[in-house]
């Protein structure tokens, strides 16, 4: 296939940003998307020219890294994967394809195509974690009977993987689904019921104060999301944060 790039280049956060044509040849359609980008990157070395920086690390689908806004969708044109999944079969001979990074005022562009997600690590520190007496004395989670439907929400809660596609998808830059998942996870397990109160509170307090936009329920987020993340965790943060806020 040969392709015509127009990918994102900017120095630094500081800098401005423009976007740069960049013809390819050779790609094949078993390729992956990464892939692709690596040829060009050899190819730029080879020049002498500065490779194209962009974020990735398991290439499976696990980590969340991969975070590009391709021809203006979150990891590109397939549903329910993420970039490093996307192959070059989903392109055809002669397309042209605009690759930016993710764009929200909380995820800043360290280089390129590279954005900070660092917001998300601080909501996630804010509460997104339980408790555990490790004095010896602790209780094998198995030991405590949960009901099959909660545990398997509460399993699809926990695969959001933190990419941030939810976020780059929102017309608000919304953080509202990632924050409900990384909350629905806890909620729904009676070991996230001691520090519930605190959680809800804390990780939403968070995701306001690193700017993320609000929720108005236009579901982009849901769509785009590589784990399929239901909006239902919107409307359980919703609820927690509710009965929490009541509590005092
Ligand atoms: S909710 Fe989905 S889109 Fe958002 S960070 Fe988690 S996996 Fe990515
Ligand atoms: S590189 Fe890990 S999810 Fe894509």
């Amino acid at each position: 296939m040969n392709l015509t790039l127009k990918i994102w280049r900017q120095k630094d956060a500081q800098s401005q940003g423009k976007i740069v044509d960049y013809p390819i040849s050779g790609i094949e359609e078993d390729m992956s998307f990464l892939e692709m980008l690596d040829v060009l990157n050899e190819e730029l070395i080879t020049k002498g020219e500065e490779p194209v920086v962009f974020d990735h690390d398991c290439r499976e689908g696990i980590c969340g890294a991969c975070s590009l806004q391709i021809n203006g969708q979150p990891h590109g044109p397939d549903r329910l994967i993420t970039v490093c999944q996307l192959h070059m079969r989903s392109f055809k001979d002669g397309d042209t394809i605009f690759i930016e990074p993710f764009r929200a005022k909380a995820f800043p562009v360290i280089k390129d195509l590279m954005i900070d997600r660092s917001a998300f690590d601080r909501i996630q520190q804010a509460g997104g974690y339980i408790s555990v007496n490790t004095s010896g004395n602790t209780v094998d989670a198995n030991a405590i009977p949960i009901e099959k439907e909660k545990a398997d929400d509460a399993f699809a809660a926990a695969t959001c993987i933190g990419c941030g596609a939810c976020v780059a998808a929102c017309k608000n830059a919304s953080a509202m689904l990632f924050t409900s998942a990384k909350v629905s996870q806890f909620a729904l397990l009676p070991q996230g019921q001691v520090e519930a109160s605190n959680r809800v509170l804390a990780m939403v307090n968070q995701m306001d104060e690193e700017g993320f936009g609000n929720c108005t329920n236009t579901g982009a987020c849901e769509i785009e999301c590589p784990k399929g993340i239901s909006l239902e965790n919107i409307a359980r943060m919703n609820r927690e944060y509710m009965k929490a806020s009541m509590k005092g």
